[in-house]
């Protein structure tokens, strides 16, 4: 097991775009994905992307706790998420818009350690990626997992969330979000670290 250093929003590797991983290597990443799984859980995050550790990979990590994805509006845990096989590692994942619907939620970002920001993503989205043995994995996401899936490879991009959003009001301390959670339909509570 090995936690590694996190890079912060201000190094010059999370705004570089990434490179693909050569097809038929996957199997060589192992333990980059263990390092980057155990880092994302000691720092308490639910996706994690190469980059953020240093390493310039299209590499995906991500885990989040199914009961958070059920009860959403659909009843069922995209196979991105991992299903049984926690946490889902996603090798050059690409992902397109379904439909034009926008919606704004809180994200956090273990890069940007301590801060939340609202920030509008696509509600609906079509995933492809593979996964640790080259097998082609293709899917649809909504709701949390459709914006995870957003931000993880926004960072694969070179993108960090602040640079979605449309207001920077709402870029925030955690330390001050009671004063912005409501139940409003249209804002999606806190989708936690990425
Ligand atoms: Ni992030």
């Amino acid at each position: 097991m090995a936690i590694v250093e996190i890079l912060k929003m201000g190094h010059p590797q999370l705004t570089r775009r990434a490179d693909a991983v050569i097809p038929g290597l996957e199997e060589s990443l192992g333990t980059l994905v263990e390092d980057m799984t155990d880092t994302m859980h000691a720092a308490g995050g639910i996706g994690i992307a190469a980059p953020q550790i240093g390493i310039s990979l299209r590499v995906v990590v991500i885990d989040i706790p199914p009961t958070r994805l059920l009860g959403e509006e659909s009843d069922e845990v995209p196979e991105a998420a991992g299903g049984e096989n926690r946490p889902s590692v996603l090798v050059n994942p690409e992902i397109l818009p379904l439909g034009n619907e926008i919606r704004h939620g809180w994200e956090g970002c273990l890069s940007l350690p301590g801060l939340r920001g609202l920030v509008p993503r696509h509600h609906r989205v079509r995933y492809r990626f593979h996964d640790l043995s080259g097998k082609v994995h293709e899917g649809q996401a909504e709701g949390l997992m459709a914006r995870v899936l957003q931000h993880e490879c926004d960072h694969l991009d070179g993108i960090l969330y602040p640079q979605r959003m449309d207001d920077l009001r709402y870029l925030v301390y955690e330390s001050e979000m009671k004063h912005y959670r409501r139940n409003d339909k249209e804002v999606q509570n806190d989708a936690g670290n990425g």
